[in-house]
């Protein structure tokens, strides 16, 4: 790579600097390592105090609460257990968990500075604290105070920048650089939030220099051309404007900079330079022409306009006058980038640009009538609302989890994940009660892209194996016929794959995609159910609670003990300490013990029989492998701690749970928060209730349609204002 102009490094200082002026929220600051005598200085000044005021009287030698010494806990984090101990402090406080409700509240920013001076010090360490998936705090906020019609507090949702998914980056980048390689994603994924696109822009060094590169290697591409004696030629379509940079009889004039400027602009941002920004980039380029000669000049000045954070990142600050209610809206552009953003991987479309200036944006209406012109043209293309349910439901994950060749070599989770994506995309088509369809239709895809070609393959394994048998027949005695495709529609409880799709399964089996195999097998381990998980994702995902997250003390296993149920070895989690948090998980997920790990439909469990596997010898008495036994199946739950004395009771099995769940208008209210996060990029506030409840209404009032939840969505207060003054 040339080496940076000293402008260009300007222009990505500033880029730095501005994301370093939006630190992410919750995330702490980049922590610089302190010495160790700045950490002691730190501690006594900040830690110390505050664990003597706000905790010391439960916590010290005579009376330590929960066994912790809080007076005396070793602020050196190396070797000992005390780092451990400091990870639950730093917990505690965060969680809002301690001190106690009915003590007074610490001030925030000081329980801040406790957690900051504990992280650098466990990094400093060598012993950072992990960072657990704190994804279900967006249910924090309490559900009264988001759905209750007499109770609307005032909006106060502030100014916003985000990253560009790694969706939208890679498809605004790929059309600019023409299928070059080396364009890199910049931003790393957002790991801690329900949706990975809810990310705030993080930007350091690696991210700038990245940024820096693949604009390097667009604008080359932009620019691709060649000098035939004195006249430069383009290789490909190269504007006309951009070729009069490299003519090599003489440096561009003002004109012809101002004029690749003013193209490039409209090329990244859809929009004119105005006249400051066409002031700068003409003396930027000269100067990098100057600096650098006239090929690598011209072309770091095209790279300088896809450096700007405009370009970089979607930004959503509000460009109106602020109203009566000390709003802001969103300026027609914004909202254009927004919506495109929100309901497409693209940049606007010309209609919709064509929308902002005209006017239509203006009013709500326009807004939505533009989000439905995007839901509802079949050309559009809309892969967000298929990635928002597959995030939502977590059903694709079932590719992650391994299962082993050797004992199921026919499954294919991916076969799995297509089967509940079709089910969306069919629910969807129809645009009807869309959540209570999805957690109760019986309807399935089974193999629905790959079927037809299994049962082919299928057919020719079986003639093989036919003919091969009658070549052999004694070598073939004990063999069976190849089962090619088998555990796809056994998953399905069906003993083939079905002649049309989609089919009805037995209703009484199967009601939706948590009782569909990708469900299933998502939420399971290699070789077992995983109860917890189901429970969890049941807990949060539809009963809107927060469930704690797991203690790093907790050695979470259960006991190795294959002669018990599932069930059974989950008892361990029974004691007061555990069931504290596991209440909330285990008995919303026992009702999905109607299915294996593989997501087939049972009636028993299999356990080992250890008398009978003591008894299996040989008659030389070699031990011929375990037996199993069939174990009863308890497929019983209870739904319990929700805040919803409608919904609570006892759950005999899965269809009955799902369906409980699904008639529930609490459920229905904690999806369109789910939906709220996934369109908004964020978590909601109780000062985004009035567009929560809007989005509900208009969810409702379409008869469950989608398309009405997400159009509400955004064209609501939330997506549409800004307070200036909000944090
Ligand atoms: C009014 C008494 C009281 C105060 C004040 C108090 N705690 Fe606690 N704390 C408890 C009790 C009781 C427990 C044990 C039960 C529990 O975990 O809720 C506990 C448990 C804990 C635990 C978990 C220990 C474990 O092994 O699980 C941590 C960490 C903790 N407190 C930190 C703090 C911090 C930090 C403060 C000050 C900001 C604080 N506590 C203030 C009463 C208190
Ligand atoms: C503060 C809440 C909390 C407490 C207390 C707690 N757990 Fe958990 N536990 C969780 C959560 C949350 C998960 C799910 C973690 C995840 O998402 O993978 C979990 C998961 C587990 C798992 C499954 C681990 C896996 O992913 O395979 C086991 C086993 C477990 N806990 C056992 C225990 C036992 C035993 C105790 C008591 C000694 C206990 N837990 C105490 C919250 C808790």
């Amino acid at each position: 790579m040339p080496r940076l102009p000293a402008a260009l490094a300007t222009t990505a200082a500033l880029l730095a600097s501005l994301a370093a002026a939006q630190p992410p929220a919750g995330e702490p600051a980049e922590l610089k390592l302190a010495s160790p005598a700045e950490s002691k200085a730190e501690f006594d000044r900040a830690v110390s105090p505050f664990l003597a005021r706000h905790c010391a009287a439960c916590h010290n030698p005579k009376k330590a609460e929960g066994d912790l010494d809080l007076t005396t806990l070793d602020p050196d984090m190396k070797g000992s257990t005390s780092g451990a101990r400091w990870a639950m402090v730093v917990e505690k406080l965060a969680g809002g968990e301690m001190p106690p409700k009915g003590r007074p509240e610490p001030p925030a920013a000081d329980a801040a500075a406790v957690a900051r001076w504990a992280h650098a010090e466990a990094k400093r360490a060598g012993r950072p604290f992990t960072r657990r998936a704190a994804y279900s705090n967006g249910n924090a906020v309490p559900h009264a105070a988001l759905f209750d019609p007499k109770n609307v507090p005032p909006f106060d949702g502030g100014p916003r920048v985000r990253r560009l998914s790694p969706e939208i980056y890679a498809a605004f980048t790929g059309e600019l650089a023409k299928g070059k390689s080396g364009i890199g994603q910049p931003f790393s994924p957002e790991g801690k939030s329900t949706f990975k696109d809810m990310g705030a822009p993080k930007v350091d060094e690696p991210v700038t220099v990245q940024l820096l590169q693949n604009a390097l290697a667009i604008v080359e591409a932009q620019t691709n051309h060649k000098v035939e004696g004195d006249t430069v030629k383009g290789v490909g379509q190269i504007p006309k404007e951009f070729l009069a940079l490299f003519d090599p009889k003489a440096p561009p004039t003002d004109a012809q900079i101002e004029a690749a400027v003013a193209h490039q602009f409209h090329t990244i941002l859809k929009r004119p330079p105005t006249a400051e920004e066409k002031a700068r980039f003409v003396a930027f380029a000269e100067k990098n022409i100057a600096d650098a000669g006239q090929v690598v000049g011209a072309r770091y000045a095209l790279a300088a306009v896809l450096m700007l954070p405009e370009a970089v990142f979607r930004m959503e600050v509000g460009g109106g006058k602020q109203d009566a209610k000390g709003r802001v809206r969103l300026a027609p552009r914004e909202i254009a980038f927004a919506l495109s953003y929100g309901l497409t991987d693209k940049r606007p479309d010309a209609e919709l640009l064509k929308a902002a200036a005209t006017g239509e944006l203006d009013t709500d209406a326009g807004v939505a009538r533009q989000a439905r012109r995007l839901l509802d043209d079949p050309k559009a293309d809309k892969p967000r609302v298929l990635r928002f349910f597959r995030e939502y439901f977590g059903y694709d994950a079932a590719t992650e989890v391994f299962k082993d060749n050797k004992d199921f070599p026919e499954h294919d989770a991916r076969v799995l994940v297509e089967d509940t994506d079709r089910l969306v995309l069919w629910v969807l088509e129809k645009d009807k009660d869309v959540l209570r369809e999805l957690l109760t239709t019986n309807t399935s895809f089974v193999a629905y892209k790959t079927a037809a070609d299994t049962k082919k393959k299928r057919a020719e394994a079986l003639a093989k194996f036919e003919r091969e048998k009658a070549a052999n027949p004694e070598k073939f005695k004990d063999k069976k016929p190849p089962q090619v495709g088998r555990s796809v529609y056994e998953a399905y409880g069906l003993k083939d794959f079905p002649d049309a799709q989609p089919v009805e399964l037995p209703a009484d089996q199967r009601a939706g995609i948590l009782t569909q195999p990708s469900w299933l097998v998502a939420n399971s381990t290699s070789f077992d159910n995983h109860a917890i998980h189901r429970g969890k994702w049941v807990r949060e995902r539809l009963l809107g609670n927060v469930v704690p997250d797991l203690p790093i003390t907790v050695d979470a296993q259960l006991p190795d003990a294959p002669d018990k149920t599932l069930r059974e070895r989950m008892n361990v989690t029974k004691e007061k300490f555990c069931w504290q948090c596991h209440q909330l998980m285990n008995d919303v997920g026992y009702p999905f013990e109607q299915y294996d790990h593989l997501g087939r439909f049972r009636t028993a469990e299999k356990v080992l029989d250890p008398e009978a596997t003591a008894k299996n010898k040989d008659p030389k008495g070699k031990p011929l492998g375990p037996v199993l036994r069939g174990a009863p199946l308890d497929s019983s739950g209870l739904i319990a701690h929700v805040g919803d004395p409608a919904l609570e009771g006892p759950v005999a099995g899965a269809v009955e749970f799902v369906k409980k769940l699904a008639a529930s208008e609490r459920v229905e209210q904690v999806f369109v928060r789910h939906a709220f996060r996934y369109w908004l990029g964020r978590n909601e506030s109780p000062g985004d209730a009035a567009s929560l409840q809007a989005a509900r209404k208009a969810y409702r009032d379409g008869g469950g349609s989608m398309k009405a939840l997400i159009a509400a969505l955004v064209s609501s207060e939330s997506f549409l204002y800004r307070v200036p003054t909000a944090k």
